[in-house]
Parts: structure tokens; sequence; C-alpha cells
């Protein structure tokens, strides 16, 4: 099958699970298409499934990922699978700090796509593959490449393919 996954991306840290993303989808014998929406506005549109993802930022997603799935033909891609991610700040140990960072974590990029594309009458997976940074900038926590291989793997798996 084709996919199309498409990304935002400030510093590179959705950038990076989009691209293990692809990785394991090729690797599962499907035909991918990544797309930064920072280099390019041309977002091939005939794929069987697509992935979308967005940083967590000020608890939202980004303006240019909000656009793109806004944009998308809701009629064509009603019936195939889309699946959301996005980046965000890690969970605060101390259980008041992490209680008052809550609203700015959860639903965050992923949940508001989610909700958006949704409401759009998209296929959406539940739930969504959500990486965490170790700081404002990033770089990934340990282990977040592999959980966004782990979740493509089973996306494809779920194509049965
Ligand atoms: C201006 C700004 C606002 C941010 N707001 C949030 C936020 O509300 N919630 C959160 O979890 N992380 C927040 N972050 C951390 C981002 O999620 C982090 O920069 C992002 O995951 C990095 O992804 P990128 O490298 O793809 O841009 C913010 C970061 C910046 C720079």
């Amino acid at each position: 099958m084709k996919g199309v996954v498409v990304y935002d991306s400030v510093f590179g840290n959705t950038g990076q699970v989009a691209s293990v993303i692809a990785e394991e989808l090729e690797k599962a014998g499907h035909q991918v298409v990544l797309v930064n929406l920072r280099q390019s506005r041309n977002v091939p549109m005939d794929g069987d499934f697509l992935f979308v993802g967005s940083p967590t930022r000020i608890a939202k997603m980004t303006g240019k990922s909000k656009r793109f799935v806004k944009r998308l033909d809701a009629k064509a891609w009603g019936a195939r699978p889309v699946a959301v991610f996005d980046t965000h700040s890690p969970y605060p140990e101390d259980p008041k700090e992490r209680e008052k960072s809550l609203k700015w974590i959860e639903p965050g990029a992923a949940g508001r796509l989610t909700k958006l594309a949704t409401e759009r009458g998209l296929n959406v997976r539940s739930p969504p593959l959500r990486c965490v940074v170790k700081d404002m900038k990033g770089p990934l926590a340990e282990g977040q490449l592999e959980k966004a291989r782990e979740y493509a793997r089973q996306f494809a798996a779920s194509l049965g393919m």
C-alpha cells in the first residue's frame, strides 16, 4: 500500500519521530512519502493511509498541522486509516507540579488533531502516538523512537498486509 507521513516540527524532534515511522512502514512493505509541512505544501494525497504529526505548543497543535487537517478532503479520506502523533514535554515528578502541568500536556497536539480530524469525519486511530521530549526544545526522551517504531509496526500489522 501507499502511505503519507506528514508532520510539522520546529526543532526537529517530531521530524525524527516521523522519520522512524516512515522507516518502519517501509520495512513492512509499504511505499511511503514523508512530508515536512515547513518545506513543502505539495502533499501527495493518493495514499491508502495517512500519519499526521505535530509538536505540542501552548497546549495545541501547530497552525500548519491544524490547517493541513482542516483542508484534508474528508470525502476522499473518510474511509482510509489515519493516525496522529505528537511530541510533548515530560510530566513533572512532583504531584503538585504535575497537576498544574496537565492542561499543557493533555490532550496536547495529538488529542486536538484527533478531535479535529474525527469531527471532520476521518477514520482516526485511537490512541494516538505521543512521544516525550526531555526539555522544551528536545531532545527526545529515552525509548521514544522505539515506541514510535512499535506504534508504526502495529499500525502496519492492522492494515493486514
Ligand atoms: C514556545 C513553546 C511552547 C511549548 N508549549 C508546550 C506545551 O504547552 N505543552 C507541552 O507539552 N510542551 C510544550 N512545549 C515543548 C514542545 O512540545 C517541544 O518543543 C516539542 O515537542 C519539540 O518538537 P519539535 O522539535 O518537533 O518542534 C513548548 C515548546 C515551546 C518552544
